[in-house]
């Protein structure tokens, strides 16, 4: 798998460092960029500990994370799918912690935490939908998707894009939820029959609605928080989720077995469930999704999950390491192999 690194920001030097005898914190993130930086950027200002932070996909960081598993660079991974982060606490990749500030949170960011073994607890949650540029449809006369069924018909020919699941946390949890919704042989099924439809697999959860936004494609498979955010930037762009039912994440944060800054990512990790800090993305204009302290309001415009038709997704199961292995290699055997 390509792993590349799309952004590593050593945020000051020691010198420039206020308290620089806070130590050093080596960061993970898995959110969008400006997201990151501005959880980076704050940390270090609040507490004077120096951050150096890493964004990528949530399975690049997963394979970045086992690749150092002898020899950990990072001390806390923040964000991404859930599933992914079940995935390295099973492995042994990560360690367990217990927050002061967990009783702050939404079930279902503790619900996470217990089956994880106390290892990954949740930040945020957001569901799987369609996100569409209004304009292009207009222009192509053609009727905006509603359901899963309306995805892989001819009108959609080269007009779809999603992203590649070995890079993107984004695109399994849209594999396991087609898988859930209509049984695993139908689910690949269903994705080589949509293939024809799809103009490029993007190597970022994002990507796909970040081209719908600049007009490179009509319609995309994403999180719908992440259309709210093209809208709010002022791009013509709207959401669906599915008539059918559609799955949903929990964005996770773990620290890392074998942190070498442990007492900084267990500050951070407390710092990071806070009521304030959880709108710092939205501030930045980046987060939309549901946050999972119970104090910070859901953002204006946000999708609000109780109103989404959401499966019971099988957490336990799909965030397995070795489901999540196979039903990628399935991916790439049945579907990216194919002939564009
Ligand atoms: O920050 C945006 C976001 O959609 C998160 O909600 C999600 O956890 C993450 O991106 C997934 O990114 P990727 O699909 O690249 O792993």
């Amino acid at each position: 798998m390509k792993r590349v690194v799309c952004a590593a920001i050593a945020l000051a030097s020691a010198a420039s460092t206020p308290a620089g005898a806070q130590g050093a914190l080596n960061l993970y993130c898995s959110v969008q960029v400006e997201w990151c930086q501005a959880i980076a950027t704050n940390f270090q200002r609040d507490t004077g500990i120096r951050v150096s932070m890493t964004q990528r996909g949530s399975g690049e960081n997963l394979a970045a994370i086992r690749a150092e598993a002898q020899n950990p660079r990072a001390d806390v991974w923040f964000g991404g799918t859930g599933d992914p982060h079940l995935a390295a606490a099973e492995e042994n990749l990560t360690q367990d912690y217990e927050s002061p500030n967990s009783a702050q949170l939404q079930p279902w960011a503790l619900t996470q935490w217990r089956q994880s073994n106390r290892r990954a607890v949740g930040v945020y949650a957001g569901a799987i939908g369609f996100g569409f540029n209004t304009e292009l449809l207009g222009r192509k006369n053609i009727a905006s998707p509603r359901c899963w069924a309306d995805l892989v018909d001819p009108r959609f020919k080269g007009e779809v894009q999603l992203a590649n699941p070995n890079s993107s946390g984004t695109s399994y949890v849209i594999i396991a939820t087609l898988v859930q919704l209509m049984g695993e042989d139908q689910a690949f099924t269903y994705l080589r029959q949509l293939h024809p439809n799809v103009n490029a697999y993007a190597r970022a959860g994002t990507g796909p609605i970040k081209a719908v936004a600049r007009g490179e494609t009509a319609v995309s498979l994403s999180f719908v928080h992440d259309a709210v955010v093209e809208r709010n930037a002022g791009f013509p762009v709207d959401y669906a989720t599915p008539c059918e039912g559609t799955g949903f994440e929990i964005g996770s944060m773990s620290i890392l077995r074998g942190a070498r800054n442990l007492a900084q990512a267990r500050r951070f990790y407390d710092w990071a469930l806070t009521a304030d800090v959880q709108r710092l993305g939205y501030d930045v204009g980046r987060q939309l999704q549901t946050p999972s302290n119970r104090a910070t309001p859901l953002p204006p415009n946000a999708p609000d999950l109780t109103r989404i038709k959401l499966i019971d997704y099988d957490f336990a199961r799909y965030g397995r390491s070795a489901e999540r292995r196979r039903l990628i290699e399935r991916w790439d055997r049945d579907v990216g192999s194919l002939p564009r």
